[in-house]
């Protein structure tokens, strides 16, 4: 029987969205938020690479280069570019894709800014082209050209602009335009967290919030916590409700297993839509290989959305892989839904009939 998402999934408040969420997010959000880098856990390649360009831009006294950062929702973009502004010691400036309208809006910002400031465009991909245009010569040259007047007597003037930084932030470095991505001289992605990074992370927020946590509590968070500090800071928060009224205000193991129980997060952190897309996969397309359009009309989601919200995780804990025939569920996979797995030899028979059926229709043709 073909499996279908009830009405009841709520995808809008599922909480292990890792998308910032007013609710959920917006009171503890800032006050976590590091502000140098020795407070911004993991991702040491980034950051080591980041250190030795603001040394070098702070040596010289030039501002540093356009930066774009890309990855998944709730990795640390926001706070990285505060970092590397408060690192730089300069301005920061912050606005997002959406917000900047018409080109007027943009040269107004432009405008306004001093130098060596930094400008943050948040989901920089969802700029329109219009606006783009007037990006180019501001990033490539420190220029914006813009016309006055209409019809025969309008003419061209160019402005220069402030010697500032741009750091644009997207979960879809792919939705790029080829010409905006090529103007930014450093392109980093950010990784998914592991749990010892993950662990750390809640136990500096806990200092921050003054929340009680022991190791084994703090580990039980993090591994479940889909490599996302938001998601693991946000745990943090619902299990000190729980230790404060079931146990002694302390976040312990089977504290935070009963916090994470009761939100129906696995001990891996699969929520009940992780589990279900995987049992769509494995029960309508057996286990793969499947196209993403398939999958993302079968449980009712955009494929964007499977793109960037659930797959990410459920790759980086192998029970999906990609390859070039479409999405398939792992051996993993399939032990962790505790599903049985068709044996490869009636896998390479189905396989055989597809392609003697697609010959038979072709010959038929
Ligand atoms: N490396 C890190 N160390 C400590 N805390 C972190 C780290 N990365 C992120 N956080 C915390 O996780 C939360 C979310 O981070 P942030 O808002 O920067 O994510 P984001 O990538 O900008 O997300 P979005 O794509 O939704 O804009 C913040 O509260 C931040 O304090
Ligand atoms: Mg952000």
């Amino acid at each position: 029987m073909a499996i279908q998402f009830s009405d009841e999934m709520d995808y809008e408040n599922r909480l292990v969205t890792p998308d910032y969420t007013e609710k959920e997010d917006a009171v503890v959000e800032n006050s976590l938020r590091p502000r140098t880098f020795d407070g911004y856990i993991g991702q040491e390649k980034v950051k080591e690479n980041l250190k030795v360009y603001i040394d070098a831009a702070k040596g010289r006294g030039e501002s540093i280069d356009h930066i774009l950062l890309y990855g998944p929702p709730g990795l640390g973009k926001t706070t990285l570019a505060g970092i590397i502004a408060n690192e730089l010691g300069v301005n920061f400036r912050v606005t997002s894709g959406p917000a900047i309208e018409k080109q007027g809006d943009l040269v107004a910002i432009l405008t306004n800014l001093n130098d060596g400031d930094i400008l943050f465009i948040d989901e920089i991909h969802r700029l329109s082209k219009t606006v783009e245009e007037i990006l180019y010569p501001a990033l490539e040259d420190n220029a914006i050209d813009i016309i006055i007047g209409k019809g025969p007597s309008a003419r061209s003037i160019r402005l220069e602009l402030p010697k500032f930084t741009l750091i644009g932030a997207t979960t879809r470095a792919g939705q790029l335009s080829a010409p905006l991505r090529d103007r930014f001289g450093v392109i980093f992605r950010l990784e998914l967290y592991s749990p010892d990074e993950l662990s750390t992370i809640v136990k500096r927020s806990a200092v921050v919030l003054d929340i009680a946590i022991d190791d084994a509590g703090a580990h039980e968070i993090a591994v479940r916590s889909r490599g996302t500090p938001r998601i693991a800071n946000r745990f943090l928060k619902r299990a000190r409700d729980f230790a404060d009224v079931l146990g002694d205000g302390v976040i312990t193991k089977e504290i935070a297993d009963l916090c994470l129980a009761k939100m129906e997060v696995d001990s891996l952190g699969l929520d009940n839509i992780d589990r279900m897309l995987l049992r769509v996969m494995i029960e309508n397309f057996n286990g793969g290989p499947v196209g993403i359009e398939a999958i993302a009309a079968a449980i009712g989601e955009e494929t964007i959305t499977i793109e960037d919200i659930y797959e990410p995780y459920l790759m980086q804990v192998g029970f999906l892989a990609r390859t070039p025939r479409g999405r398939i569920v792992t051996h993993l996979g399939y032990k962790h839904l505790g599903a049985e797995q068709e044996e490869p030899q009636q896998k390479i028979k189905n396989l055989q009939q597809e392609i003697d059926d697609s010959q038979q229709t072709i010959d038929d043709f």
